[in-house]
């Protein structure tokens, strides 16, 4: 039977779209559908591109709400994984528990460090900048109901010298992004 992944992304979506890219004529592993809880991220242009089935749900009313009929439909597609890839909401525990150790995410510092509320996006290239870090990296983890706090998959370092500012350590992080998570899905997945 094939395994059906579902991606949650709330902008731009790069690692959406690669994870898509890398499946795309995968045979046992699909991306069936992406999330997005943001009306105006990037990532929907880049589903439909892709030809992937975007669904735009609002996180107040929907996701947070265990009564919904969207809560009941993403329960009821019993998804294979869930991979959070840029998604900017905390999980709430009932999608927590039945997905149990089925959803991911993707973090870009090497966690414990730079990581929890407020440290995403260039805040974390920001911080790994002022603090002179020797190195950065990824963190591949499971989801738990703190943010960035699951148990840890894989993570992935790069070396950073004095010359890095933050939009180049950023792009250091974001080739591991693109380089290691589709792998780290289809080991989990087969
Ligand atoms: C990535 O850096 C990821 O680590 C973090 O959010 C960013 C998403 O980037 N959780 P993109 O939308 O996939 O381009």
């Amino acid at each position: 039977m094939k395994k059906n992944i579902a991606i949650f992304a709330s902008g731009s979506g790069s690692n959406a779209q690669r994870i898509a890219e890398y499946f795309q004529n995968n045979i046992q592993i699909d991306v069936k559908k992406i999330y997005t809880d943001n009306p105006n991220a990037f990532v929907i242009k880049r589903a439909e591109n892709l030809n992937i089935p975007i669904e735009i749900f609002s996180y107040a009313k929907d996701m947070k709400n265990k009564k919904s009929s969207w809560a009941k439909a993403f329960l009821d597609e019993n998804y294979d994984l869930v991979v959070l890839a840029g998604f900017m909401r905390l999980i709430p525990e009932y999608v927590i528990k039945h997905y149990k150790n089925k959803i991911i995410n993707i973090h870009p510092s090497l966690l414990p460090k730079y990581g929890g509320k407020g440290m995403y996006g260039h805040h974390v290239h920001q911080s790994v900048y002022e603090n002179k870090e020797p190195k950065s990296g990824i963190t591949i983890h499971y989801v738990n109901k703190y943010f960035d706090k699951g148990e840890i998959i894989f993570q992935a370092e790069c070396p950073l010298t004095e010359k890095d500012n933050p939009d180049k350590i950023a792009e250091k992080v974001q080739k591991l992004e693109h380089k290691y998570f589709p792998i780290i899905i289809e080991k989990l997945l087969t």
